[in-house]
């Protein structure tokens, strides 16, 4: 027997029954970015892997453990999948010099993202974001910020996510982290034994990340000195004005102080939006602060950035919005003819009426009227069209409406007019 084929572990087909619901969130999720000045963007799925390595920090777990890298046969070497969104992002802004258009770019993306992650319920290795970035030298106001996270609680709002709930918190600026990184490592030394495997690691190269472990005895040894993380006073002056414009805004939030985020990129304000029923993989959505990305990748040295932005996991999003809200994709009308020679009728019929833009199929299979109803039923068609015997004799087709059973048999010429008002 030949070799059966099964899609790539963590991975997954999203079937034509689903694409309804797919369809909805991306229609809506376009039209609330649109209404707050976003403009769509899209980038190539893959990039040279040295912008994810350079952007997201060597160390961290996406670049350490998860890029998807391509391997070719010939000189196309060096490319990786993308994992993200945000550093592509950053690379076609600065090779488009939008910072010499406009004094802030607002853009959204929605697509396949790809980790090599160990796969579980809600953790694939490509799954699907919604992703906002705005960037420019008009990127560094705490309004920015609120509206950045009025949007994402928007956004969730209309997906129907159950109990969204968002934490915020600030690293500080460049400098900031660097002396807090430091003052970590000198608290962590003395901890550093009782430490999990992977905080001992974390400690070397990113100590920041010990703070968010999951593990109860780092936990317990982070929650016994830090409530707080040692701010300056301007970063500290720039967090409380984002919660006083969140604040303004209406936006119900709770303050995280070992938040810390992934990804190297970060500065200043940083979130995550967890909601209900997703279990251990509870993070619909974060983001935060990365002007500092920009100088990494290019960007003007003279030139002051500021950067903001969030992505939204879609997989997660359907998982934690309840019961489905859209119906399954319905037809206009399902063509029957009941002998082989007809079909030259009822194919010049499903022409005529796709030109005439009514959505209109059929299954090119004949047989007994009963199963030719039940196809017609399965393909959620609003109206059965029927060429039979006395049908095609008398140059008619009968009409009937599949939710009230009701028939008519009308002049085959005059079936376009007819359906335009039945569809109405
Ligand atoms: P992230 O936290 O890595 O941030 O991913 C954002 C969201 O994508 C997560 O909260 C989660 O919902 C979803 N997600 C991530 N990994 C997976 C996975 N393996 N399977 C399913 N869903 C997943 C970023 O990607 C940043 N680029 C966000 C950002 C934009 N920061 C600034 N701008």
């Amino acid at each position: 027997m030949n070799k059966t084929f099964a899609v790539p572990r963590g991975t997954s087909d999203i079937l034509p029954d689903a694409i309804p619901l797919w369809e909805a969130l991306e229609s809506k999720a376009r039209k609330i970015c649109k209404s707050y000045g976003y403009r769509e963007i899209r980038t190539p799925i893959y990039e040279d892997i040295n912008l994810f390595k350079r952007s997201l920090g060597a160390t961290s777990d996406v670049v350490h453990k998860q890029l998807l890298e391509m391997v070719s046969s010939k000189e196309e070497e060096g490319y990786a999948l993308r994992p993200e969104g945000t550093a592509s992002i950053v690379r076609s802004y600065l090779e488009n010099s939008f910072d010499k258009k406009e004094p802030l770019s607002k853009f959204f993306y929605i697509g396949p993202m790809f980790r090599g992650e160990r796969p579980q319920k809600g953790r694939l290795r490509q799954f699907h974001q919604i992703g906002v970035e705005a960037i420019g030298t008009d990127g560094a106001s705490p309004f920015l910020d609120a509206e950045i996270l009025t949007l994402v609680m928007h956004l969730l709002q209309e997906f129907h996510v159950q109990g969204p709930k968002l934490k915020i918190n600030s690293l500080g600026s460049k400098e900031d982290k660097e002396r807090i990184s430091l003052w970590l490592r000198k608290e962590f030394t003395k901890h550093k034994n009782e430490l999990c495997e992977d905080c001992q690691r974390r400690y070397e190269h990113n100590v920041f990340r010990v703070l968010d472990c999951k593990n109860e005895k780092c936990r317990k040894i982070v929650d016994s000195f830090v409530q707080d993380l040692p701010l300056s006073d301007i970063s500290r002056g720039y967090f409380e004005a984002v919660q006083k414009a969140l604040k303004e805004a209406g936006i119900n939030f709770e303050i995280a102080p070992h938040l810390v985020r992934g990804l190297d990129y970060y500065t200043h304000t940083v979130f995550e939006i967890t909601a209900e029923g997703l279990g251990s993989q509870d993070a619909v959505g974060a983001g935060g602060r990365y002007a500092g990305l920009l100088d990494d990748l290019g960007g003007n040295e003279k030139t002051e950035y500021g950067a903001i932005g969030f992505a939204l996991g879609m997989e997660r999003i359907l998982l934690a919005s309840g019961k489905a809200q859209e119906g399954p994709q319905t037809i206009d009308a399902f063509v029957i003819e009941t002998q082989a020679e007809y079909q030259f009728r009822s194919f010049q019929l499903l022409s005529d009426l796709r030109k005439n833009g009514i959505s209109a199929t059929t299954n090119f299979s004949g047989g007994s009227m009963k199963s030719l109803m039940n196809q017609a039923n399965k393909a959620n068609a609003r109206f059965a069209l029927i060429i039979g015997d006395q049908e095609f004799k008398d140059e008619t087709v009968s009409v009937k409406n599949m939710s009230t059973s009701q028939q008519e048999t009308v002049a085959l010429s005059g079936i376009i007019e007819i359906m335009k008002d039945k569809l109405k």
